[in-house]
């Protein structure tokens, strides 16, 4: 358990990697607060968990829409105050051969991996800076660092939040603010469905671990991001793939 417990925002909790980090804060006596376009029967179970009626926020909301997304962090920082934790975990794939990629999937890819991210993070950096601390940690890919074939866009956007967690890590450092990304390996969520069983099984032989990773698996490292000791961790890309790109 947290000491103190903290304010944690959460992009994308509905499900897959979110629903993953969710369910961490929650174990950690966390306040948590997440969104998603739906709700989901695990957020509907949250929400109606009497033991959890302070600590948990699900509002639907679009955040590559502006207005929704600023929506959401206000509803946040009025119910508890301020932001301590943000996890820029919501995120899409759209799989194609770029000769044949439409500019529709570029543009929503781009909007929500990329200027959604960025829109949301200025809303709770302010917060952020007021108070004099945080901590953010943007859920990249290790598809912006090797590249996949079939995944350029997508890589794209991951290798440019890793740009934007270093950037950010210089401007905030001084405030007592750590910014820092995770590139995750391949991971047994809808998103990862996208891949044929051909591929995941290729995947999977070429991973010194074995297997295909497991929200936990990189919740866990998210804790320890975001422990409030670790304040000269910052501007760093964690790779957590079970070694595949070693
Ligand atoms: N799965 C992998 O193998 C893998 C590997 C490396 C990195 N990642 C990254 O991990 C993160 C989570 O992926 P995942 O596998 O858990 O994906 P997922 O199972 O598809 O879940 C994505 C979550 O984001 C929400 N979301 C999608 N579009 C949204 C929007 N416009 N506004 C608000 N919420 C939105 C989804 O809910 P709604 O659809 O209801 O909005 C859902 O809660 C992503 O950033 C992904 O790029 C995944």
């Amino acid at each position: 358990m947290s000491t103190q417990p903290r304010t944690v925002v959460i992009t994308g909790g509905s499900k897959g990697l979110g629903a993953g980090i969710v369910q961490s804060f929650l174990d950690s006596g966390d306040r948590v607060a997440t969104c998603s376009r739906s709700a989901t029967p695990l957020t509907k179970e949250w929400e109606s968990d009497p033991a959890l009626a302070d600590r948990f926020l699900f509002i639907e909301a679009d955040i590559s829409d502006r207005e929704q997304s600023t929506a959401f962090v206000k509803a946040v920082i009025d119910r508890w105050g301020a932001v301590d934790v943000l996890v820029n975990n919501a995120g899409v794939a759209r799989d194609g051969i770029l000769a044949l990629f439409s500019d529709e999937d570029s543009d929503t890819v781009i909007d929500l991996n990329l200027k959604a991210t960025i829109h949301l993070t200025r809303q709770v950096v302010r917060s952020m800076l007021t108070k004099r601390s945080g901590r953010i940690v943007n859920i990249s890919s290790i598809t912006g660092l090797t590249g996949y074939r079939g995944l350029t866009v997508y890589g794209a956007t991951k290798a440019a939040l890793d740009g934007f967690t270093r950037g950010l890590a210089r401007e905030v450092g001084s405030r007592k603010i750590t910014v820092n990304s995770i590139a995750s390996g391949y991971l047994k969520t809808e998103m990862s469905h996208g891949l044929d069983g051909g591929q995941l099984d290729q995947i999977v032989r070429r991973t010194p671990a074995g297997r295909l990773g497991e929200p936990d698996d990189i919740a866990r490292a998210v804790q320890f991001l975001v422990d409030d000791r670790n304040d000269w961790l910052t501007g760093q890309v964690l790779v957590i793939d079970g070694g595949l790109t070693c």
